[in-house]
């Protein structure tokens, strides 16, 4: 019988059978190979999602364009896996615009949105002939005047702020009215917007967003800021004859982060959508294109994050496991309080209720909470799963801890996509006062 491949060895971790003999050889290579704490992304898991979600909406949507929003991952290797598999990108900063451009992406498939943008991120954005996502009358009023100095047009798109609650995470919640996001409907506010931008010769209106929020894990948040969306482009053509390109509907489709939870299925939103957008197309009389923008749902289940033990201890209240990672690596417990599954590697005694902690020093740092495992041992290894999206590009240095490598894993092949951070990475931007 030939050995397990790595992929395999990843599956069985998220298939809960960490002490099967592929998990543990997976674990066991990857860790002595590279290192850790050490982030794994699956290629065939990433794929595989975009082509479910680029499938279901594809066989729905005639004109369709399906963004990766950078955020969630930033790393080259993966936003050039997405852009091979026919995904346009959507970005906040210059470093993410420049990251899509490093990974092959033409300026004229990203989509440009931020709330708070500096001169210089919207001039690069006007310069490639991205579209520049306006949050603000403000705003407005600068990207025309810095595609005018460049001698350009600016491609503009309006967000909305819809002041639907899709029912996630208060923190991770974006389209509520009173978020910082996005000019609002009520009061004619984005409207006016349109309007301003109409006596504007520097900016090209194509398009409006939104984005309600991220791991929503219901339709109808979507379907109602759906229908006020397509309500507005309705109005947008009838009382100003602003003829648009696209609708932007966000990102934000739920994953499961705990056993036995299903996460927003592509296919279940996108016949939620169909027939609002089918309505739409019959009254304007033409196909507008549809754009969304998941960045959690592509890569957050493909990612593991690997941690050795570096001790167990018992207090008069509690097991814990101290492990070579924490809220520095792996961010979004101590931040939301969020649920990530974890596996204790190759064990199979009988389940305990453990804390496994991190090695940064805040009372916060715990990375999975009262679990049920099986209790490990100095030196073996501890999984958290799903922990492609939010994961690394939330890590910090905190405690002076280097960031952790990354690392690309197709059938039975790992490729670094980065180094291990270096002590020497920590201090080499900073300048010291001259010794007297
Ligand atoms: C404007 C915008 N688009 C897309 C996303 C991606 O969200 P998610 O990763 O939940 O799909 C975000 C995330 O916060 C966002 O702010």
């Amino acid at each position: 019988m030939r050995d397990p491949t790595l992929h395999e060895g990843l599956q069985a971790l998220r298939d809960d059978r960490a002490f099967d003999p592929a998990a543990v050889s997976a674990v066991g290579r990857l860790a002595s190979e590279f290192g850790t704490p050490l982030y794994v992304y699956d290629k065939a898991a990433i794929t595989g999602r975009f082509r479910t979600f680029r499938d279901a909406f594809a066989a729905r949507f005639p004109k369709l364009r399906v963004h990766y929003a950078l955020k969630a991952n930033t790393n080259g290797a993966l936003v050039a896996l997405l852009r091979a598999e026919g995904a346009a990108a959507e970005v906040v900063s210059l470093g993410e615009i420049l990251a899509a451009l490093r990974a092959g992406f033409r300026g004229n498939e990203i989509l440009f949105t931020s709330s708070s943008k500096g001169p210089d991120e919207i001039s690069k954005a006007v310069e490639i002939g991205a579209v520049v996502n306006v949050d603000s009358r403000d705003e407005l009023e600068q990207v025309a005047a810095l595609a005018e100095a460049a001698g350009r047009r600016a491609r503009i798109s309006f967000r909305i702020n819809p002041g639907v609650d899709p029912h996630t995470l208060h923190h991770i919640n974006t389209g509520i009215a009173e978020s910082k996001f996005g000019l609002h409907l009520d009061g004619g506010l984005a409207r006016a917007a349109y309007a301003r931008a109409q006596e504007l010769p520097s900016v090209d209106i194509v398009g409006v967003h939104c984005h309600l929020g991220s791991q929503i894990t219901e339709t109808d948040g979507y379907v109602v800021t759906a229908r006020k969306m397509l309500a507005f482009v309705r109005e947008l053509e009838e009382a100003l004859g602003v003829r648009l390109l696209f609708v932007d509907l966000g990102g934000g489709l739920g994953v499961p982060y705990h056993d036995g939870e299903a996460g927003l299925a592509p296919e279940a939103l996108a016949a939620a959508l169909e027939p609002l957008w089918k309505e739409l197309t019959k009254r304007l009389g033409y196909e507008l294109e549809l754009w969304m923008e998941p960045g959690r749902f592509f890569v957050a289940p493909s990612g593991f994050l690997l941690a050795r033990v570096n001790s167990v201890k018992e207090t008069p209240l509690k097991v814990f496991v101290n492990v070579n990672a924490g809220s520095n690596t792996l961010l979004r417990p101590a931040m939301y309080g969020a649920h990530h599954r974890a596996r204790v590697v190759g064990r199979t005694g009988a389940p305990e209720t453990l804390d496994i902690a991190g090695d940064v020093c805040e009372t916060g740092d715990i990375l999975a909470a009262e679990r049920r495992l099986p209790r490990p041992e100095a030196g073996d290894f501890v999984v958290f799963l799903d922990a492609g999206a939010y994961g690394f590009s939330m890590a910090s240095t905190y405690n002076a801890r280097p960031l952790p490598a990354e690392v690309l894993v197709d059938g039975d092949t790992a490729a670094l996509i980065r180094r291990r951070g270096t002590v020497e990475d920590l201090f080499r931007d900073e300048v010291l006062p001259p010794s007297r």
